[in-house]
């Protein structure tokens, strides 16, 4: 299996509530190592930017909204099939939909509050990785 690395933000729901440490907590427990993280206040261009694949969705402007409402804990997670291990752990983009154990399940507010994001395919897990992260950031 490959060794991948994927994106991850810890969005403005999970650090109000001071959830930094139990959502690692779950990455660490499933073999994601955390070898990039940090806490930022994103502007509106950059959440903007970084959300651009669903401009024409009828939520978008919610989501930037949300996005820049509070810091967010922005991180590259490595492991063997990082990418599909992280999208498991984090559980369904609806937390009433999510499996339990999943950091959804067990943290997310709603649809839009659902405490992580994480990339989708290995592709756009280089080019957001890539959108928030100088290489001499990431620590293996
Ligand atoms: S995914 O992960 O791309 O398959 O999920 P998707 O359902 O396509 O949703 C994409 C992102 O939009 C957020 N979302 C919403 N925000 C606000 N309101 C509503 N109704 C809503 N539905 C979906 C969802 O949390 C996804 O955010 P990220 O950060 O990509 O996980």
């Amino acid at each position: 299996m490959a060794v991948e690395r994927t994106l991850s933000i810890i969005k403005p729901d999970a650090t109000r509530r001071n959830l930094t440490g139990k959502i690692n907590a779950v990455f660490e427990d499933n073999g994601l190592r955390i070898v990039g993280q940090k806490r930022v206040q994103l502007s509106e261009a950059q959440a903007g930017a970084f959300y651009a694949v669903h401009k024409e969705r009828p939520f978008y402007g919610e989501l930037v909204s949300f996005m820049i409402s509070g810091p967010v804990v922005l991180q590259v997670l490595e492991g063997e099939n990082a990418v599909a291990k992280n999208r498991e752990v984090m559980g369904a983009t609806d937390p009433k939909k999510a499996e339990p154990q999943t950091i959804r399940a067990q943290f997310a507010e709603s649809i839009e509050a659902n405490s992580v994001h994480g990339s989708d395919s290995a592709e756009n897990a280089a080019n957001e990785i890539r959108f928030f992260f100088a290489e001499t950031e990431i620590l293996p």
